[in-house]
């Protein structure tokens, strides 16, 4: 027997498996394997199904009319979300200046989360440009506001700095599901344009989404996860340490909601 197929018989113990478990276990194995390929296969085949008879279902018409309350939402959602992760950016910057130096193997672990959060900025910047919504008229003071929060949890402790990207990260989760949620119950009855028809609108009784506003939240979705993961961090890192935990994490959930509630409308 050769000494390649000696060891793939040797179980994770160094046992020695009798050649008949031996090819049983391998037959278990390729069939979980071609099951697998073939349910992935499957959804494949259903969202390509999916998509395609959206599409034939779209053919010559466009999406209109979004009340004022939806185009007022929307127009908030860019707002807001653009001001929050400019603030993440700075919260970044100011946690760097304050921990880098005295505790250099954080660099790697701060700087993979605010590369994530000037993705997220740059995303939203061209969001706000693409749909003509205003900045916050008070982006001066969340870049200086951020920044301290950033610095001054950095100056307290490297826990402290930790909490702070946990609170942050807590409401920013929560803001991110709220909007799904009224993206995904509120917008499927928006009317379409029938092109062919001279533009005659006819009801969206289909519930079907524009792809725009299927793009908006499969990219709030997107940055949820990554801000949730950023919490995962902060808390493998010692989050829970920081003293005073409750009373850090409590002010700051605070400020973000604060700040949230004006920046949606300012
Ligand atoms: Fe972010
Ligand atoms: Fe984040």
């Amino acid at each position: 027997m050769s000494s390649l197929l000696r060891c793939n018989r040797l179980g994770s113990k160094g046992r020695f498996f009798p050649s008949k478990q031996f090819s049983t276990l391998t037959k278990i194995s390729q069939q979980v394997a071609q099951e697998k390929e073939s349910k992935l296969t499957e959804v494949s085949q259903r969202e390509a199904k999916a998509k395609a008879e959206k599409e034939a279902l779209l053919k010559g018409k466009k999406f209109v009319n979004f009340n004022g309350s939806q185009q007022d939402f929307l127009n908030k959602v860019i707002r807001v979300d653009q001001a929050g992760e400019l603030g993440a950016n700075y919260i970044y910057q100011g946690q760097m200046f304050a921990l880098v130096a005295k505790y250099p193997h954080l660099r790697p672990v701060l700087k993979h989360m605010w590369e994530q959060e000037v993705y997220h900025h740059n995303t939203f910047n061209a969001l706000q440009v693409r749909h003509r919504v205003r900045p916050s008229l008070l982006t001066p003071i969340w870049k200086v506001g951020a920044m301290g929060i950033g610095f001054v949890t950095g100056a307290i402790s490297k826990e402290a700095a930790m909490a702070c990207t946990v609170a942050v990260e807590t409401v920013i989760g929560g803001h991110y599901n709220e909007q799904l949620r009224t993206l995904m119950n509120d917008y499927g009855n928006i009317d379409l344009k029938d092109m062919a028809a001279g533009g005659a609108i006819i009801e969206n009784q289909g519930g079907l989404v524009s792809d725009e506003l299927e793009r908006l939240k499969a990219t709030i979705k997107e940055f949820r996860d990554q801000e949730l993961e950023h919490l995962d961090t902060a808390i493998e890192h010692d989050a829970e340490s920081a003293v005073p935990y409750k009373v850090i994490t409590e002010v700051i959930k605070a400020i973000c909601r604060v700040s949230i509630w004006t920046a949606e409308k300012l």
